[in-house]
């Protein structure tokens, strides 16, 4: 009998990654092997995004593709599953859209998906079945020195321009005691650094030991007991739930990096009203204040959207003078994109040619911020995670405590070391060194 084959592909965030590891640890319970071309595959799975209409045009594109694969297989019993936000918020209209599919399955009801393929029986499974999920995954290492952790879904905040409340569902928190022993088994494969994940994951608000509800401060301290753990990151994080027992934590907590990503969205308060964003501008810059009082190194990130419905150009400077103020080490940006059922779905006013003009005015004093900081490093020592191989002949790609791609060179193996390494080089994107 020919073996079972499973090939996915994840669109859009982290949280999608860390689903795409659980679907494959699900169907390698179910004796199925990895293929990493979806020719050999009798079983693909598409995990999509829906964030913006680009993501999810990717996934019928992919479909398409996909299909072609599906005819010429006609003997292998193959099968298709779109799963992640695009099944949970258009499930419906996929059916419609794209008949081949088999099995529609949105991001807090894949563990059903061994099943539905048993059972045959059902095509759209889209509950928020967050508790049950986290319960029947499995969770094995990928053998990864940094490994995400998945500690909170769901968004409450109901931004006017996202479709996250709606595809993931209301904000939910695991049990402090099931991220530990996820993590112990994550070590005991040699991880050192964990990435907490959740689209509000400083929302965090799980049940502890003693029953009682705990925050994340509480969270990072719990884990950072675990030995073999030398690394902690988190990811990504609302303003509103940025309190002062999680800034404290910046500073007292060794083995939480100093790098933050904040995402504000725009320096506008008009805007950021407008956005249902819940803060203006002066509530982010007091927290920097914050942060940078506990911990003067803390490096920041943040998201921004541009050519949101009604940004004036003065809207726009607000933007650039909010991001000169703060001095980003990095940061993402995007032009506004409507998006289905959203409040802001029916306005969109800015001209296509503004809003990517606005994109590259912003993009440019980005990059210039995260290139001077890249060579204030030059000539200096750095500590330095080694994750992989590079491209290059003895050459392995690390992170430094502030997040930065670090490459280096070196006849011995460094993958999972720990490096005080002396930086020689620096670009726009990363840095080079030197043992
Ligand atoms: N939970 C996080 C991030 C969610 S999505 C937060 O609250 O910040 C990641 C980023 O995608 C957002 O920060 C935002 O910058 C961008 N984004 C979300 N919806 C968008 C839309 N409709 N158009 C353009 N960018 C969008
Ligand atoms: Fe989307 Fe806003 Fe929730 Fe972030 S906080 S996931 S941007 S609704
Ligand atoms: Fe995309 Fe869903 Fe993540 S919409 S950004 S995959 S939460």
């Amino acid at each position: 009998m020919q073996k079972n084959k499973i090939y996915i592909k994840s669109y859009g965030c982290q949280m999608n990654v860390y689903d795409s590891n659980r679907i494959l640890d699900l169907f390698k319970n179910q004796n199925y092997e990895i293929a990493d071309d979806p020719k050999e595959a009798n079983l693909v799975v598409l995990n999509t995004c829906h964030i913006r209409e680009k993501a999810a045009e990717k996934m019928y594109s992919d479909i398409g593709r996909i299909n072609k694969l599906k005819r010429e297989s006609a003997t292998k019993n193959f099968k298709l599953v779109i799963a992640g936000c695009v099944a949970q918020a258009e499930g419906e209209e996929i059916k419609l859209r794209a008949p081949s599919v088999d099995f529609i399955v949105g991001p807090q009801s894949y563990h059903n998906l061994p099943n539905m393929l048993k059972t045959n029986d059902s095509i759209l499974s889209d509950e928020f079945t967050q508790n049950e999920k986290f319960k029947n995954l499995i969770y094995n290492s990928s053998g990864g020195v940094s490994e995400f952790v998945s500690i909170q879904e769901g968004c409450d905040k109901f931004c006017s321009f996202c479709v996250v409340p709606y595809t993931r569902g209301p904000e939910f928190s695991r049990p402090v005691n099931e991220i530990v022993i996820e993590i112990e088994k994550y070590l005991k494969k040699g991880a050192k650094e964990i990435i907490f994940l959740g689209q509000n994951v400083n929302a965090y608000h799980g049940i502890g030991g003693d029953g009682k509800s705990k925050d994340l401060s509480y969270l990072i301290d719990k884990v950072s007991e675990l030995e073999n753990l030398k690394r902690i990151r988190y990811m990504t994080s609302h303003p509103i739930d940025m309190t002062d027992s999680l800034i404290k934590v910046h500073k007292s907590n060794h083995k939480l990096m100093p790098f933050l990503h904040l995402p504000i969205q725009s320096g506008s308060n008009k805007i950021l009203k407008e956005m249902n964003r819940k803060h203006n501008v002066d509530f982010y810059k007091k927290i920097v204040e914050k942060l940078r009082d506990e911990r003067s190194d803390i490096a920041l990130s943040s998201d921004f959207i541009v050519g949101y419905p009604g940004e004036s150009d003065k809207d726009f400077d607000d933007t650039m003078k909010f991001v000169n103020d703060i001095n980003f080490v990095i940061a993402y940006s995007f032009i506004y994109s409507q998006r289905p059922g959203t409040p802001a779905q029916k306005k969109d006013n800015i001209p296509l040619a503004e809003k990517k003009a606005r994109l590259s005015a912003l993009q440019s004093l980005l990059r210039e911020q995260q290139k001077n900081y890249n060579k204030s490093f030059v000539g200096k020592k750095m500590e330095i995670l080694f994750e992989k191989k590079g491209r290059h002949t003895n050459q392995f790609i690390g992170r430094s405590i502030y997040n930065q791609s670090v490459f280096i060179k070196s006849e011995s193996n460094l993958i999972n070391k720990i490096i005080d390494a002396k930086i020689i080089n620096s670009t726009d994107f990363a840095l080079e060194s030197s043992v």
